[in-house]
């Protein structure tokens, strides 16, 4: 078990990253920021020290890929462990521009890892995505079930677990948790960190948010023809508080097992579309605009975890139900409608 620790969090300012540096601080931990707010801002930083009642130790404005930058960021820094969040996730860019996708998100892990081994630091919590398991049918999904990535973006999910596992058979020291989250949502309960997505958002719970505020006109439901019960697509919401509990409960974990693992982060509940509207409609207190409009290509029916493997490592579980989500979704809209000040 980690104790309290100096702990390097990669896109520390970003929308997951920025609730796990608060819950870090929050037990004790010393917090290290690097980030090159290509997705976020600096204002995320003031934010998490305003929530956690003290600042990181440091927050450098660096990208990953600037090995100058990164070296001094570990010479300055005796860390116990790292986070590392950093990456580009957005699935329609990725199919635009798959080469810089392939640079950030592979390249981006690759030059930690080098940074890592040449100061000695073992063990890594690393963001993976349930969208490396692609177009399937399954449900719930298990961290056996195969990996069929459908983008570029999936798939640099899929090659930088395939890198650790690998690296890991050859480094016998280093420990890796490898996170595979599902849809996490919603926001800090205090109203004062949450998800600031650039320009219209491409995620549903931000475009429902900025459509309960008039921002934007109606939530286009993307397919109500699927095999589901209301027959919208049907995913596995998941906090990001308790998201972000889940990673430093990794960081506690990290010893418990050299090499590599993987668990699924979710609730194993499905919420449909229109579900996700009724709820949202319900804590916004009004009623939320929507057209059924055709599916987004590359869409599947239902996505949902089987996260029983982390339940039985580490004993986490949720905590929050969906009304939780949407309403700190919508208390968090409320405060900030133009995101954090610059
Ligand atoms: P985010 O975009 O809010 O955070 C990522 C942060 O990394 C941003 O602050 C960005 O500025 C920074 N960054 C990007 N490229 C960088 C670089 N080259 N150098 C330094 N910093 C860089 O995204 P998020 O939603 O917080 O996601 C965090 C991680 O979780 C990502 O790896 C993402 O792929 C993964 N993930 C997210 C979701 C989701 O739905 N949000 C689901 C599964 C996995
Ligand atoms: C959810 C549901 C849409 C927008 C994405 C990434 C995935 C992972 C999690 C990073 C679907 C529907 C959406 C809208 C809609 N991220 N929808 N109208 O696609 O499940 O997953 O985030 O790793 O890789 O792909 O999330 O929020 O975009 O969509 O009807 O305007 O909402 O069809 O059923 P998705 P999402």
């Amino acid at each position: 078990m980690l104790g309290p620790s100096t702990v390097l969090v990669t896109g520390g300012a970003g929308f997951i990253g920025s609730h796990t540096a608060v819950e870090l601080l929050d037990h004790g931990h010393e917090v290290v920021i690097v980030d090159d707010y290509s997705n976020s801002s600096p204002g995320a930083v003031e934010r998490i020290a305003k929530v956690a009642g003290r600042p990181p130790a440091a927050a450098y404005e660096a990208d990953l890929l600037d090995r100058r930058a990164l070296t001094e960021v570990f010479d300055n820094h005796s860390f116990d462990a790292v986070v590392h969040f950093a990456a580009k996730k957005a699935v329609g860019e990725s199919v635009r521009l798959p080469v810089e996708y392939y640079d950030i998100n592979v390249g981006g892990t690759t030059a930690l890892l080098r940074a890592m081994r040449e100061h000695e630091v073992h063990r890594l919590v690393f963001s993976s995505s349930c969208s490396i398991y692609g177009d399937t049918t399954k449900v719930p999904l298990t961290e056996g079930d195969p990996a069929r990535p459908t983008n570029p973006y999936a798939t640099t999910k899929w090659l930088c677990e395939r890198i650790l596992t690998d690296v890991c058979r050859y480094v016998p020291e280093l420990s890796v948790l490898a996170l595979r989250y599902f849809n996490p949502v919603g926001a800090h309960p205090s109203g004062l960190l949450g998800e600031v997505p650039n320009g219209v958002p491409n995620n549903v719970m931000p475009y429902l948010a900025q459509v309960a505020d008039g921002r934007l006109d109606r939530l286009q439901v993307f397919g109500d023809d699927y095999p589901t019960p209301d027959g919208t697509g049907v995913r596995d919401y998941v906090h990001v508080m308790d998201v972000a509990e889940g990673h430093r409960m990794a960081l506690e974990h990290l010893d418990d097992k050299p090499g590599m693992s993987v668990f699924n982060i979710g609730t194993g509940r499905g919420t449909s579309v229109l579900e996700l509207v009724s709820a949202f409609s319900h804590a916004a207190g009004t009623p939320i605009p929507y057209e059924i409009t055709g599916r987004r290509p590359g869409d599947v029916a239902e996505l949902i975890a089987d996260a029983t493997a982390v339940a039985r490592a580490w004993g986490w579980t949720t905590s929050r139900d969906l009304a939780a989500m949407v309403e700190d979704a919508w208390r968090f809209q409320q405060m900030n409608p133009a995101g954090y000040p610059n």
